[in-house]
């Protein structure tokens, strides 16, 4: 439960908020690659953080993520001419290169020496990963893109989309943390062994353990967000097991979620459209090729990437239509009678007394305890850069390029010495962590 005025601090994004500058310290995906598909093509609009942007491509191919409204007389600039390096606004003809510079304003004899004084609002960009990066934050304070091992594998190792969510960020994110939805929104009904999950995981969902038990779970802060730390079973030579997962990466972002196939990888990057929409960036990647089934599934078979209305990043099952909720399929199928995964967690998260829900009338449980954490970690930080203190994660680059781990310790080694080794971001972790822990090197398994 939370007080109205933290629920406030939270979920609120525009310019000026506390939460909406803290989000603008990080490099977010700001839209797919595909949609700029080369030079001088068309501008595409976008809102994010509560302001209203417009993306375009210039001869060069340099991308520009801009204020979508002309500095002259706030004329929109989407309908503009896409033409010789830059945007011009077809009210009156004032031209812009995608760095923001006013380069012709052939309305007014003062325009000559008049030009160098406009600006349009431009911010930084980068193209990676088949998504185009953006930095809104204050120009002296652009960090390196986050050290994400994905944002630079070849493209037949990846596969993102995007998805348009009718909520706060802030639901949807807190669903990435909500650890014990899976086994029931997310299950089939037993018998049913059809679910192509139970393929990949060798279980039923209706099979899995539906309580966590927190006694043997710690969340904990590192350098890039925080993660979950959980006791294992010991080995039958007496050693202490313990593994690093469910990571959070600041501001929003998570490897929750199954996978699409032995070795493919699964990424949710949640944006803030505003305070009530949501972008969500689907992104799926392998160390290896993804093999042209595992593509075809996921761009046609409506599982883990739910079919779009043609030409928009809107799913066809929706809030307007009850997600096509199937009540035959619910009695004898599956637990929710919604097709697939993510339109599952669309129906309850778009539906939390609505798009930016009231946590005054929550009733909070020990299971809830990650997504608590969350909402501690973001306050705190957001709290902090109101103070004048800057967030430390944007910086640490490395940092995030965290893979899940899993280490055997001596029975009894103290779990704060344990945690402090799972968080340890040296680049050399394993050899480390072997050397202080005194793991043998075959007891770490592949890590994920
Ligand atoms: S409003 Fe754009 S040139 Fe006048
Ligand atoms: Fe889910």
């Amino acid at each position: 439960m939370l007080s109205a005025k933290d629920n406030e601090l939270l979920t609120r994004v525009g310019p000026g908020t506390a939460m909406g500058e803290l989000f603008r310290r990080f490099w977010m995906p700001a839209l797919l690659s595909e949609e700029l598909p080369g030079p001088d093509c068309e501008p595409v609009r976008l809102r994010l953080l509560g302001e209203d942007l417009l993306a375009f491509k210039d001869t060069n191919g340099r991308i520009a993520i801009t204020d979508a409204f002309c500095p002259h007389r706030s004329a929109p600039l989407f309908f503009g001419r896409n033409e010789e390096c830059g945007l011009r606004c077809v009210y009156h003809g004032w031209k812009f290169d995608v760095d923001g510079n006013c380069v012709d304003m052939p309305n007014c004899t003062e325009g000559d020496a008049f030009k160098e004084r406009v600006k349009l609002t431009s911010y930084p960009v980068q193209d990676k990963a088949g998504m185009i990066w953006i930095f809104m934050g204050p120009n002296e304070k652009v960090p390196p893109l986050p050290g994400f091992e994905w944002l630079d594998v070849p493209s037949e190792q990846r596969y993102a989309f995007k998805y348009f969510m009718a909520c706060n960020y802030l639901q949807t994110l807190e669903n990435e943390f909500d650890t014990t939805h899976s086994s029931f929104l997310h299950s089939t009904l037993d018998g049913n062994v059809n679910n192509p999950i139970n393929t990949i995981t060798g279980q039923s969902f209706a099979n899995r353990r539906r309580m966590l038990d927190y006694s043997r779970i710690s969340i904990v802060d590192t350098a890039f967000g925080s993660a979950m730390i959980t006791t294992q079973d010991p080995t039958p030579d007496g050693k202490d097991v313990y593994t690093l997962g469910v990571p959070y990466w600041m501001p929003s972002y998570s490897a929750a979620g199954a996978l699409s196939a032995p070795g493919v990888l699964p990424l949710n990057l949640k944006v803030p459209v505003d305070d009530a929409h949501t972008v969500f960036f689907r992104f799926k990647w392998s160390r290896a090729p993804l093999s042209d089934k595992v593509l075809h599934d996921m761009k046609y078979g409506n599982y883990e990437f739910p079919v779009v209305i043609p030409g928009t990043y809107i799913a066809q099952a929706n809030q307007s239509n009850d997600y096509q909720i199937d009540r035959v399929r619910q009695r004898f199928f599956n637990y929710t009678g919604i097709v697939n995964t993510p339109i599952q967690d669309f129906a309850m998260v778009e539906n939390q007394r609505g798009p930016v829900t009231d946590r005054s009338r929550e009733t909070l449980v020990s299971s809830d305890k990650y997504l608590i954490h969350i909402r501690r970690r973001l306050m705190d930080a957001a709290g902090r850069l109101q103070a004048g203190e800057e967030p430390r994660e944007p910086w640490n680059t490395d940092a995030y390029r965290i893979r899940t781990r899993r280490i055997e310790v001596p029975g009894g080694t103290p779990l704060e010495r344990v945690i402090e080794a799972l968080v340890d971001v040296d680049p050399e972790w394993e050899s480390k962590a072997l050397r202080s822990l005194e793991v043998e090197p075959d007891a770490l398994p592949a890590l994920v």
